[in-house]
């Protein structure tokens, strides 16, 4: 009997270490992970031509809907990036989709290396990369179908629009400090000082107001040549007018 139980626990913990040693990452999975945090993208960019940027400054690697970090990156996460099958609004089609990371490949291009939207090619990606970084994606997501979103880009006009409605509202300072932090930071270090992006607040103020706090909403709702576009699901229109008026607050102070 007693030799009974220890065989059956024997044999579960055995087929419990199988499960663990199969859920161990892939040597190509790992080659992904190292990628997605690499700004030289594993020495291969052209430094001259690297924005500074990698994968994980706009992107989580994990499931921010039940582990938020409290960072809020313009792009989704990549949890669920396998089951797509197309990307990007349907520009990035079923059979371009492996070849391209599942989307990544436009990162890679524009976010990267600053090659223009116009021109970017997504299959440009080196394959062997592309291949890594989807083990690293397949082996992140399991199971998980991640987050369901469908991306609208705004056009100038739109934007514009956009703008208009986030400023009709009260902005709250102390809320857009934080928000700034979170969302903002990682490319304009302080809002004084350049980073990846520029310097926000210049030490000399804007010779209109409104039309600068509008440019600023309609900016991060519509993105710049690298900087990402802010959907609704990423920032609301209230956390927009919060950053803007902490903005607005620090343009005041130079005064
Ligand atoms: C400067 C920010 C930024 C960087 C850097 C960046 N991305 Fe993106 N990425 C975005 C935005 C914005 C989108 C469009 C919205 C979205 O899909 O989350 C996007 C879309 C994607 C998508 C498609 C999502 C979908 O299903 O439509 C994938 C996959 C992806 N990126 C992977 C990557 C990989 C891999 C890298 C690194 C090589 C990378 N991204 C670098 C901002 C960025
Ligand atoms: C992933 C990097 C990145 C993030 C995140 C980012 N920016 Fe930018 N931003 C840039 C870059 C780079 C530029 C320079 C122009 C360009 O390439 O689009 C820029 C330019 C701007 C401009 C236009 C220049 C100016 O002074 O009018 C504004 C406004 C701006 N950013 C505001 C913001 C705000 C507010 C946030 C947070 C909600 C933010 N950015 C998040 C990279 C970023």
């Amino acid at each position: 009997m007693y030799r009974t139980v220890v065989f059956v626990l024997v044999a579960l913990l055995t087929l419990s270490l199988a499960t663990i040693v199969d859920a161990e990452m892939s040597e190509k999975a790992k080659m992904g992970r190292e990628l997605f945090s690499d700004p030289s993208f594993g020495g291969t960019l052209d430094p001259a031509k690297a924005s500074g940027l990698s994968c994980s400054d706009c992107h989580a690697d994990f499931d921010e809907a039940t582990n938020p970090d409290g960072r809020i990156r313009a792009g989704h996460s990549i949890i669920g990036v396998p089951h797509r099958g197309t990307a990007k609004g349907g520009m990035i089609t079923a059979d371009i989709f492996a070849r391209s990371a599942g989307g990544g490949g436009f990162c890679y291009q524009h976010f990267l290396q600053k090659v223009p939207s116009n021109k970017v090619d997504p299959t440009a990606i080196p394959e062997d990369q592309a291949a890594a970084l989807m083990a690293y994606f397949e082996h992140v997501s399991g199971d998980n179908k991640g987050p369901q979103f469908q991306i609208t880009m705004l056009d100038k006009d739109a934007a514009s629009a956009a703008a208009d409605k986030i400023l009709a509202m009260e902005g709250d300072a102390q809320r857009g400090w934080k928000l700034y932090g979170q969302a903002c930071n990682v490319c304009h270090p302080t809002a004084k000082k350049s980073g990846i992006g520029s310097q926000l607040v210049k030490r000399r103020p804007p010779r209109d107001l409104e039309k600068r706090k509008h440019q600023i909403a309609a900016y991060i709702r519509k993105g710049g040549f690298i900087m990402p576009f802010f959907s609704e699901d990423r920032l609301s229109d209230p956390d927009i007018a919060d950053i803007v008026a902490f903005i607005t607050k620090l343009i005041e102070e130079k005064k």
